[in-house]
């Protein structure tokens, strides 16, 4: 689809951009004109509202006050940290590259290391890359939002990390230049300039980062920005912070500022490679030419977008029944499988069973640095034999399943699944990527599609400019597309948005506490205080609220939230009916769906 050819004018897609644009927000958490409507849009429509979106990374036309993913000024800084890279692959002893993040930001943090980490083995080369994640390796897999909120176990974490390392590149993700964890590592970085090179990845301009006081610190997200600012003059510190514009969903920065995150981390860790291992030094047009790759990733995938559409709407009607989604993966875009389906819980205050991920291999193949998880619960069990005697016994026509693999994959292992799968449902559909010169698995592909409802086929051209690594970060990316479309379009069609706004969004951690703060005075038309009442009262799940409740901190309020469900909409309704909280449980168990049971209120 060209971008004319849907009714998103150019305006639209710029709409952002402008000064008065809900000038109190932060790019990452404003909500994007494209999507005003995406709670009553068809499968068909939500797709093309994401492929608009998604092409807002790579704007056609420029001349906006925001730096973007191609900007000089960006392209520039790639280039100076790909260079630092460069050296430690050249004389990797005593030395560390970090990356780290929380929620998506940390896994994807995990994808990317263990893929270059692959690459270096592969060269027999020691890896040098290493990742932190908020909470721990259970928040790779299942929701830990309170880890966040906490600069000093941030900073705690890196220091482990580092122990006995001589030099240290650290790259802290905060798509929203706002997580407290990463704030404290930076700042731990700063303090020790002899070891430490910090570099922040994110998607708000500098001056939008957080100012809000971090417990127990002298600093905020911001003053530990301006500090690298400052720092970025002579090369000690870099920023990498393009606007992508804002998410289809408001602030589901797992979407835009997860795949921005693993463009530019990717971008400047294969021309590192390059660099040290391939006598191609690093160059603008280097840099610029794997951006465009990935630029392309895009218009590939959508140009699926009809396929995407049917598995948009299969997911859509299994959730909408109760049933549930199953990512059944192969490698690393198995992995992408699990991070999109661990997402759903905190995104859309979904059951781990809604959407679930499982990766061939199990943990042998995710190689965590904890190892396997699968005492942790259910939800930590992911191999495909846990699908087999877990979930397989149970399905039914109503569950959907998607098969996910590249045709470098065992395919004859996805064939035995699939048949496997097929003899309890036929709600089947196989997503592959291929290049169009690859006919090595065409009989067993056949045999595959006869047993699928749909097959979404990605072929790809084998470009001489492109090498085999960087063609499976496509594959990668264009997975994550594809995934992100179905869970997030499942979840709109279920009716777990309300504009473009996740209504029923966990309040487990400061950032999420204040944007539901936001979504109620918004819908509701309250004031400030009156909904972070409404707020607390939900949380605490009382009527009256005690001067022990009113005075504690955010913290202990999101810690609270934890335990409960359906916070957001129970305040909604309080806010706009007086009823109790009692009268509101009733009104939501009669109309669950949250977006309708707002416009009735509404009404
Ligand atoms: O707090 C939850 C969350 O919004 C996750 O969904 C997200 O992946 C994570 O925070 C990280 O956000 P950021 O990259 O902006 O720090």
């Amino acid at each position: 689809m060209a971008k004319s050819d849907w009714t998103c004018s150019l305006s639209a897609m710029h709409e952002w951009e402008s000064p008065d644009y809900e000038p109190s927000l932060p790019v990452s958490e404003k909500s994007n004109p494209l999507t005003r409507d995406i709670d009553r849009a068809s499968a068909s429509s939500i797709v093309k509202m994401l492929q608009a979106c998604d092409a807002q990374m790579f704007p056609e036309e420029t001349g906006s006050t925001y730096h973007r993913l191609l900007s000089d000024q960006v392209v520039t800084t790639l280039m100076e940290v790909a260079k630092r890279v460069e050296l430690i692959l050249k004389d990797p002893e005593d030395s560390l590259v970090i990356l780290s993040g929380c929620g998506t930001s940390g896994r994807l943090a995990f994808l990317i290391t263990s893929g270059f980490n692959r690459a270096l083995r592969q060269l027999n080369q020691s890896p040098v890359y290493s990742y932190i994640i908020a909470g721990g390796d259970r928040a790779l897999l299942s929701s830990q939002e309170a880890p966040e909120d906490d600069p000093k176990l941030g900073m705690l974490s890196l220091k482990k990390v580092c122990e006995g390392k001589k030099r240290v590149l650290f790259i802290g993700i905060s798509c929203g230049l706002s997580a407290p964890f990463v704030a404290g590592q930076l700042d731990f970085c700063l303090q020790h300039p002899e070891v430490y090179t910090p570099v922040l990845v994110g998607f708000n301009p500098a001056h939008q980062a957080r100012d809000e006081p971090l417990p127990g610190c002298t600093f905020t997200f911001l003053s530990v920005v301006q500090r690298m600012q400052e720092l970025a003059k002579s090369h000690q510190a870099f920023l990498i912070n393009p606007a992508v514009g804002p998410e289809a969903i408001s602030g589901s920065s797992r979407m835009k500022g997860g795949s921005a995150t693993k463009i530019l981390l990717e971008v400047v860790l294969s021309a590192a490679h390059a660099a040290a291992f391939s006598h191609a030094p690093v160059a603008y047009n280097g840099i610029l030419q794997r951006l465009r790759a990935y630029e392309k990733t895009l218009d590939v995938t959508y140009a699926q977008s009809e396929i995407i559409t049917d598995l948009v709407e299969a997911a859509g009607e299994s959730l909408r029944c109760g049933r549930r989604v199953c990512y059944l993966g192969w490698g690393s875009l198995a992995l992408l499988g699990l991070i999109d389906a661990s997402e759903c819980n905190p995104t859309f205050g979904a059951d781990y069973e809604d959407v679930r991920g499982f990766i061939s291999g199990g943990y042998g193949e995710l190689n965590n640095k904890e190892g396997p998880m699968t005492a942790l619960g259910p939800e930590f069990c992911i191999a495909h034999e846990d699908f087999l005697h877990q979930v397989l016994p149970r399905l039914t026509d109503k569950d959907t399943v998607l098969l996910i693999y590249t045709h470098s994959d065992d395919v004859s292992k996805v064939v035995d699944l699939a048949r496997r799968v097929r003899e309890k449902t036929s709600n089947l559909h196989a997503v592959y990527h291929q290049t169009e010169e690859d006919t090595s698995a065409a009989l067993q592909q056949d045999d595959i599609s006869r047993l699928c409802l749909s097959t979404l086929k990605i072929a790809w051209l084998q470009g001489a400019s492109v090498s085999a690594s960087l063609q499976h970060m496509q594959w990668e990316l264009s997975t994550k597309l594809v995934l992100n479309a179905v869970s997030t379009g499942a979840h709109v069609l279920k009716g777990k948005i309300y504009q473009n706004h996740m209504i029923d969004v966990q309040v487990t951690n400061s950032k999420l506490y204040r944007r539901a703060t936001r979504l109620l005075q918004k819908v509701s038309g309250r004031p400030e205080s009156q909904c972070e009442e409404a707020l607390l009262k939900t949380i605490y799940r009382v009527d009256k609220l005690t001067l022990d409740m009113t005075s504690s901190d955010v913290i202990t309020h999101t810690c609270t939230a934890v335990t409960r469900t359906k916070v957001v909409p129970l305040a909604l309704v309080c806010l706009l009916t007086g009823c109790s909280l009692r009268e509101a449980e009733s009104h939501l168990e009669r109309q669950p769906v949250v977006r309708e049971a707002v416009e009735v209120w509404l009404s």
